[in-house]
Parts: structure tokens; sequence; C-alpha cells
């Protein structure tokens, strides 16, 4: 969001109360917001609250005697990247699919042709199921607008339905696809990311200390960038991914399972889980007592889930690894890319202090057939950006 100039349009809803801690949000990210209410909006939540936390001149009126001002609706529309109105009311929603002017905000919207419109619908559920706004949602959708679903749940005017303005991750995923490169449209990605737990009886398992940061951020990234993105967890302390498809499992088995049943429909596979290598040849059913004393724990090998989907892969289909490794980084990197029959292999290492498990940031090497690429370290979010950058040119060749 860093520099991003958004023009945050604020209608007469009881929800737009919620736009205030939004419109914080943007701020924290740094991003650059402008308020336009409209006259229903100021009886719900003050223009002094909005110019607090934007930190910038709050607009309502279309006429102004001031000739800085003049030109509002022609300036505010020029200078924005995205528009961004929420909530957005039954009446505002009616007002924008038929083309009316007659207000700052909906002037401004139309003046901002050819820029994305994200528009929030926040409204009881008998007005938001009326055909009427059914109808102009699918007409603004045809204009070109985002419209983001609403929620379902309790409303504010005491009944359940859809209406309620969706968590603000929905929409923050929603606006940033408006900024990110949709060159990953008509791909099906299938990301694994997590640890796995092999049960040793009813109380304890064996796993690894990854946190799953850098596949979710890699299935948050598809998305923005327009994938269809299937997600297999292992546990982890995450929140998913707006609009990606998650699969949560526990053991390698799990994850073999999951994944073989998925696989074929994948157009580009990245596996960024950190899968157990060995499993306890047995898992108790019953605690296993102290008393029982240190006991030895026989391990078995997993399948090589990487190694399996090489084997198997089908003409075309892009398959990426990862190596955690602590030493022989890259020869390590480049036997498996090699061994496994991979397009590109990330090559981490884990026993940095700003990379590998649970750091948000990362400083990988891409590793393909054509040579290497040392990354800089960056936040797991830009490194996910890089790693498809890299996957694009791949798709390209
Ligand atoms: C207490 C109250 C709450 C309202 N909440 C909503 C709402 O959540 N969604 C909505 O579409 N209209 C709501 N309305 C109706 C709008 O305020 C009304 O249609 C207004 O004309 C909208 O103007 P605007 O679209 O220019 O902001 C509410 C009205 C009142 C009095």
């Amino acid at each position: 969001m860093q520099g991003r100039k958004i023009l945050f349009g604020v209608t007469g809803g009881i929800a737009a109360f919620k736009a205030a801690q939004w419109v914080r949000s943007l701020v924290k990210e740094e991003a650059r917001v402008t308020v336009v209410m409209t006259r229903a909006a100021t009886r719900f939540v003050s223009e002094l609250s909005f110019a607090a936390l934007s930190g910038r001149p709050v607009y309502v009126e279309i006429f102004s005697d001031d000739p800085r001002q003049v030109m509002s609706h022609i300036t505010l529309a020029a200078e924005a990247d995205a528009l961004l109105i929420a909530p957005a009311t039954a009446h505002t929603i009616a007002r924008l699919a038929h083309g009316l002017a007659d207000d700052l905000l909906t002037t401004t919207v139309l003046a901002a042709a050819g820029k994305p419109v994200v528009v929030c619908p926040a409204m009881n559920s008998g007005m938001f199921t009326h055909p009427a706004t059914q109808d102009n949602l699918r007409r603004l959708r045809e204009l070109g607008y985002v419209v983001v679903e609403p929620d379902s749940g309790a409303l504010a005017c005491g009944a359940e339905g859809p209406g309620r303005l969706p968590e603000w991750d929905v929409v923050r995923e929603t606006l940033l696809s408006c900024f990110a490169p949709d060159d990953l449209q008509n791909q099906h990605i299938l990301v694994t990311a997590g640890p796995t737990r092999e049960p040793i009886d009813p109380a304890r398992y064996l796993s690894n200390r990854s946190s799953g940061k850098m596949g979710y951020a890699l299935a948050r990234t598809a998305r923005r960038r327009g994938a269809q993105v299937s997600l297999v967890s292992g546990p982890v302390a995450l929140e998913p991914p707006p609009g990606v498809e998650l699969f949560r499992v526990n053991t390698a088995r799990e994850m073999h399972e999951q994944v073989m049943r998925l696989r074929e429909q994948a157009s580009i596979i990245i596996k960024a889980a950190a899968v157990a290598d060995f499993r306890p040849a047995r898992s108790e059913t019953r605690k296993i007592k102290k008393s029982s004393g240190p006991q030895a724990i026989d391990l078995v090998a997993n399948v090589d889930i990487l190694a399996e989907l090489g084997r198997k892969r089908r003409p075309g289909q892009i398959l990426v690894g990862f190596a955690a490794e602590s030493h022989d980084h890259e020869s390590e990197g480049a036997r498996k890319l090699h061994d496994k029959n991979l397009d590109l292999i990330v090559v981490n290492d884990i026993c940095g202090r700003e990379t590998g498990f649970a750091a948000d940031t990362n400083q990988v090497t891409l590793i393909d057939k054509s040579g290497r690429v040392e990354l800089p370290l960056l936040s797991k979010e830009q490194t996910a950006e890089r790693i498809w950058d890299h996957v694009v040119s791949l798709l390209n060749e």
C-alpha cells in the first residue's frame, strides 16, 4: 500500500464507523488516503474523525467558493490510484449503476473513468437481496466496478443475513489485487505450507519449526495476481488468505494424500511445506507413561512428496521446490533440482537470524537449469512476489 493514493468514499450506512478503522489501517501502511463523504455519511461519523485519521482534508460538498476546491471532482479523480467505497449504501450503489452525478462522490467516480473502483455494499439483508439492489450490483460489475460480497451474520438492525461489511483483510486483498499484475490469471496453483506433526502417542508428536509464513505469502500473492489457489497447510497459527481454498492436514501422510488428490488439476505446484522426513514407526493409542522410563523411538521414512510429484508431473506443469538448508546450500539445491525433476528450487538458510523459520523476512537463492539468482533480504511477501516473477518468466519460455 506504501505510497498508493486511495480515494476513500464513505456513504451513509451504519457501518460508516468501521471505515474509520480502515482509513487508519491504510495510513499505517503509508498509503495516502483522501476521504470523500456523502452528506448522509456525515450524520453517522464526523468529518473531523476522518480528517484526524487521514491527516488530510475531507471533502463533502461538490460546490465550493474556494478556488482551490472548485473542481474537486476532477482533481480528486485525477490524483487517485484507486477508489474504495465503503460502506456503499443501496442508494449510492443505485446512483453509480445509473451513472448519476448528484454529489461530490458520485461525480468523482464518473470522472475517474478507467481507474479501479472497489465497492463494499453494506445494508440490511432485505435491502441487499431486493431485486433492484441485485440488478444495480450486476450492472456495476458489468461496468467494471469490483464489488466485494458482503458477509452474512447478525446485522446492526437486529436481522440476520447477508449485508455485513466484510473483514478488512478481504477488502485489503481486493484493493491490492487492483495494483498487482494479473499474470497468473488462468493458472491453478497448488501451494503447500507449514510443518507436519507425526504422532508418538495421543499427547505427543514430532514436528519442526516451520511457521507456514512463506507458503501463506505465496498463496496470498498468487491470488492477488489472478490465480486460482489451493493451499494445503499443516498446523499453523495463521489466518487463511482471502479467496484461497484451504485444505488443512496434520501428518505427512495426510499431506501426501491431499497433494496427490489435487496435483493433476494444478498448472503450477509450489511445495513450501516442511514435511517431516521421518515418523515414529508406531503411534501408541494410549499415552506413554512417564513411569515406563525413557524410550527409544523407532523412526520410518515418510514418502518424499516432491520427488513423487517430479516423477508424475504432466507435460507443461511447473514444479517448484523449497530446500531449507543449514549448510552447503547451493550444491544441495542444485542436486535436488536435478534429482527431483524440478523447474525451480528456492534455497533458504534456516540458520540465519532474519531468515528461515518463523522470521518475517527471508533471503533465498533461486536455482533453475539456466543458473542462479540470489535475492536480497526481503519480507516473505516480497520474496513471494519475486518467486512468482521468476515462475512467470518460466511460463513465458
Ligand atoms: C440509522 C440509519 C442507518 C442506515 N443504515 C444504512 C445502511 O447500513 N445501508 C444502507 O444502504 N442505507 C442505510 N441507511 C439509509 C441511508 O442512510 C439513506 O438511504 C441515505 O439516503 C443514503 O445516502 P448516501 O448513499 O448518499 O450516503 C440508514 C439510515 C438510517 C437512518
